[in-house]
């Protein structure tokens, strides 16, 4: 069995982060999203891998390598416009050629694993394999109606959904899926959907079984999301402390320290994760916080928030919550806490102040 990952893609819900980087790098917990998908083949036993990159295929190449840290081997695949799920497929058939084969959507995280839904596909052999997850707000997806564990129809988007189930970003295939790729028109949206090329297995009376996922799943393409997928892999943690504390400060519940890293005079208050050679003085970091590696927060507090690599946050005398700030971002307040407001902040950049 081969892997594809997609990490190509527009990635507009998540600007500005991405006029600048690929969405499939912004860490979660302190590890870049698509890491996590690397990590859920090799522990399913898949090792040749596939990945589809788009505009941001440098950073991609560059954060990933040749696979080597996790005993995989990475092929790149360009495909020259993002045109949808099922033309990314089709970008990948010299790849594939007629392998079975997983595809997980680079910008999801699921805890849990994929190791059963493969085995469960290598035992049936049907055309196609989709995960699903119950969720509360199925308007907002691709809905599966199921008879006996058959799936009978795919809705993307339904205003009255017939099933709580909805489409995690994995799928199982054989070869068959380059046919009904081939067979399906443009959306409305102009892009080659594979919910239409399943929904086109399913007409030709062919077998799409499916496999209720059995931890969580997140589709980090918005900013709630992402934080959300933060929040449930900071939960995992466990207390591990390789730079400096001081005795001024305070530890409390699982805290990550990386090496390098140096907290002075602050209250940390886990679950969070504070990256290599990154300074925390005078400061409170509160639950659910993933701060990269050589940021400096000094005289401020924030929670809730991921914090990418090189930034500054200084003398911030309101709380930081449910933020994502980019890399090498200075963020700075005034010492005597005046309420006055100074900005250069470029095109579509996005800033509350609640
Ligand atoms: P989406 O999040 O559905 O699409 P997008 O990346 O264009 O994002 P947005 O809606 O914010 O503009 O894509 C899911 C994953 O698949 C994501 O990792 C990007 C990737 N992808 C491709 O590789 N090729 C494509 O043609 C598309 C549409 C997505």
């Amino acid at each position: 069995m081969k892997g594809l990952i997609l990490s190509g893609g527009h990635g507009t819900r998540l600007r500005p982060i991405t006029h600048t980087s690929s969405k499939q790098l912004v860490p979660v917990a302190n590890k870049p999203i698509l890491f996590y998908g690397i990590e859920a083949l090799k522990e399913a036993g898949i090792t040749d891998i596939g990945i589809i990159v788009g505009d941001t295929k440098e950073e991609i190449k560059k954060a990933v390598g040749d696979g080597s840290r996790w005993e995989v081997k990475i092929t790149y695949i360009e495909q020259p416009k993002p045109l949808g799920l099922a033309h990314a497929v089709l970008t990948a058939q010299d790849f594939i050629k007629d392998s079975p084969f997983i595809m997980y959507l680079g910008d999801n995280v699921i805890k849990g694993g994929v190791k059963e839904f493969v085995l469960k596909f290598e035992r049936e052999r049907p055309t196609a394999q989709i995960l699903l997850v119950p969720v509360l707000n199925p308007q907002q997806f691709g809905v599966a109606e199921l008879e006996d564990n058959k799936v009978v129809r795919l809705v993307e988007k339904p205003k009255n959904p017939k099933s709580n189930l909805v489409l995690a970003g994995v799928y199982l295939f054989d070869s068959t899926i380059f046919k009904a790729a081939r067979a399906i028109d443009y959306s409305v949206r102009g892009e080659l959907e594979i919910t239409d090329a399943i929904q086109w297995l399913i007409d030709q009376n062919l077998e799409v079984k499916s496999h209720l996922i059995q931890g969580w799943w997140k589709d980090t393409g918005k900013l709630e999301d992402l934080l959300e997928a933060n929040r449930m892999m900071c939960d995992e943690f466990e207390t591990k402390i390789l730079g400096q504390v001081d005795e001024n400060s305070k530890i409390d519940f699982k805290v990550i320290v990386e090496k390098g890293a140096q907290v002075t005079n602050s209250i940390l208050r886990g679950p969070l994760i504070i990256g290599e050679n990154t300074k925390i003085s005078n400061s409170y970091v509160g639950p659910f916080t993933a701060i990269s590696e050589n940021c400096e927060i000094r005289e401020s507090e924030i929670e809730h928030s991921i914090v990418l690599k090189g930034s500054k946050i200084l003398n911030i005398h309101y709380r930081i919550s449910d933020s994502l700030i980019g890399k090498h971002v200075e963020i700075l307040g005034n010492q005597r806490r005046i309420k006055n407001h100074q900005f250069m902040v470029g095109d579509n950049s996005k800033i509350e102040l609640v």
